[in-house]
C-alpha cells in the first residue's frame, strides 16, 4: 500500500507554542493581496521597507533585460502557459523553503521576464490544466537546480502569511492565460506566438515546492470565489489537497488539458452532506477526507525541448577538451505536439464521482513523493512562527 493511501489518517502534530506565537503578530500594514497593479505599471518594489517585522522586501518587482540573469532578485512572476511559467524558489544554493520563504525570487522556464531561468532538464514532467476558474501547473523537478536542498520537504508560498505580507514578501503574479483552453493554447504555441501582451494580475494563488514536486494554482480574479478556491489556510496538506491532479501519471510527460474545477480545498461531501474542514494550526489532526481528481479532457502532449528551448540560451554551453559533445537544442525545429485522450476514457480523469480517491488506485513510486510535501509543511509553520517569536 502506498503512503498516499494512508495519508488522510496520518496525524500531524504541531507544537502548542505556535498558538501564543501567532498572537504576537502586529500589523496595520496593507495586505499584499489588496495591492492591485495593472501591467506594466508596477513599482520598483511593491513592499519595499514596509514589510513589518519580516521586512524589508528582499528583491524587486521592476524586472527587465538588466535583471535577466541567474543572480536576478526579481519578485514578479508570470504563469502564462506550459511553455512560459515561473515558480518561487531561493536565490541561495542549498537553501530550504522554510528558511527562504520570505525572500523567494522568480525562476522561469523562459528568459524574457527579467528573472532567473530554470535550467533545462530541471523539470522532468509537468501538467497544465485550464480549469474554469483557475490555471494550474504541477510537476516533478530536480529542486537542487533551483537552489533547494534535495532533502527539503518544502512548503507553501502564497500572498498571505500570518502578517498578510506574503511569501515571498512583495511577490506578485501576472498571467495572460485566462480565457484560453487546451486547443487555443495549442494553436498559439504552434504559431510560435507568446500570447496576448495584456497581463492580468493573479491576486489569489498558491505555490508549493518540495520533495521533488511543485504545484502552482492561479485563481481567476473574475471567477466566482478566488479566495476560497485558492485558499491559503491548508498549507500543511500539500499539493494533493490544494492543487489536485493525477500526480502518479505526470512525471515523464508534458501535457496540457482542459479540466473541471476542483472543489475548494477543505470542502468535501460525506453521506451526501457538503462539509467544510478547516486545518487546525495547533495540536494533532487527521484529514477527514480524500480528494477526487476533477475530470479532464482534450489533453495534448508536448516535448520539453520544444516548450523550453529558449531556456538553453541562458546557459551557454562550454566545450570540454575531452571531445564529448554538448547537447544543444536545435533552433528552428518544428514544434511537435501530440493530441491524445480527447475522447472517452482519459487516464487522468478521476471520473468517479463516488469520492473514491484515484491516487490510491495505483502503486507507482511517484505517489509516495506526494506524501512528503504534506509532512513537510509543518516545518513551514515552525519557521514562520519561529521568526515571529524572535
Ligand atoms: C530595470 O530594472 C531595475 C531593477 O528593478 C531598475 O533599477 C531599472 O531602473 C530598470 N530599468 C528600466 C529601464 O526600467
Ligand atoms: C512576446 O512577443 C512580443 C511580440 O513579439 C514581444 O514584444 C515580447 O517581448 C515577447 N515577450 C516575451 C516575454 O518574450
Ligand atoms: C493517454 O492515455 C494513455 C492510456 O490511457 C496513457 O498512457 C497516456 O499517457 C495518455 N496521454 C495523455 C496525454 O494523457
Ligand atoms: C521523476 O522522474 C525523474 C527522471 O525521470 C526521476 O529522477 C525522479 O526521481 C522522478 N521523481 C519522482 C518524484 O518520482
Amino acid at each position: 500500500m502506498s503512503h498516499i493511501a494512508l495519508l488522510p489518517f496520518i496525524a500531524v502534530a504541531l507544537s502548542a507554542a505556535f498558538v501564543t506565537a501567532s498572537s504576537a503578530s502586529t500589523t496595520a500594514l496593507e495586505p499584499l493581496s489588496s495591492k492591485k497593479f495593472t501591467w506594466p505599471n508596477i513599482p520598483y518594489q511593491v513592499t519595499g521597507d514596509n514589510g513589518g517585522e519580516r521586512g524589508p522586501q528582499f528583491g524587486y518587482n521592476l524586472c527587465n533585460s538588466t535583471t535577466q540573469n541567474q543572480q536576478s532578485l526579481c519578485q514578479t512572476m508570470f504563469v502564462n502557459g506550459l511553455d512560459d511559467f515561473c515558480m518561487w524558489s531561493s536565490s541561495q544554493v542549498d537553501d530550504t523553503i522554510p528558511e527562504s520563504e520570505a525572500r523567494e525570487v522568480a525562476w522561469c522556464t523562459q528568459p524574457g521576464h527579467g528573472t532567473r531561468v530554470i535550467p533545462p532538464g530541471t523539470i522532468t514532467g509537468a501538467q497544465w490544466l485550464y480549469a474554469k476558474d483557475y490555471l494550474q501547473v504541477v510537476g516533478f523537478l530536480d529542486q537542487t537546480k533551483v537552489n533547494i536542498d534535495a532533502q527539503d520537504d518544502g512548503g507553501e508560498l502564497d500572498p498571505h502569511g500570518d502578517d498578510e505580507q506574503g511569501n515571498p514578501l512583495g511577490g506578485i503574479v501576472f498571467t495572460n492565460g485566462f480565457g484560453l483552453n487546451s486547443a487555443s493554447y495549442q494553436s498559439q504555441f504552434k504559431s510560435g506566438s507568446n500570447g496576448s501582451q495584456s497581463f492580468t494580475q493573479v491576486v489569489e494563488w498558491v505555490d508549493f515546492i518540495g520533495t521533488g514536486v511543485f504545484c502552482l494554482k492561479m485563481c481567476n480574479p473574475a471567477g466566482s470565489d478566488a479566495a476560497h478556491l485558492c485558499a491559503h489556510i491548508y498549507d500543511e496538506i500539500g499539493c494533493n489537497y490544494n492543487a489536485i491532479a493525477n500526480y502518479g501519471a505526470i512525471n515523464g510527460s508534458f501535457t496540457v488539458c482542459d479540466s473541471d474545477d476542483m472543489l475548494d480545498p477543505g470542502v468535501y461531501t460525506s453521506d451526501g452532506i457538503v462539509t467544510t474542514w478547516t486545518q487546525p494550526f495547533t495540536g494533532t489532526f487527521s484529514i477527514p477526507y480524500t480528494t477526487s481528481i476533477p475530470s479532464s479532457s482534450n489533453c495534448v502532449t508536448y516535448q520539453s525541448t520544444d516548450l523550453w528551448a529558449a531556456a538553453a540560451t541562458a546557459f551557454p554551453t562550454t566545450t570540454t577538451t575531452s571531445g564529448s559533445s554538448t547537447a544543444t537544442t536545435t533552433s528552428g525545429s518544428s514544434k511537435s505536439t501530440t493530441t491524445g485522450n480527447t475522447s472517452g476514457s482519459s487516464s487522468r480523469t478521476g471520473s468517479s464521482s463516488s469520492g473514491t480517491p484515484s491516487p490510491t488506485g495505483s502503486s507507482n513510486g511517484a505517489l509516495n513523493m506526494q506524501a512528503n510535501p504534506v509532512f513537510a509543511i509543518s516545518f513551514v509553520v515552525a519557521a514562520v512562527f519561529g521568526t515571529m517569536l524572535a
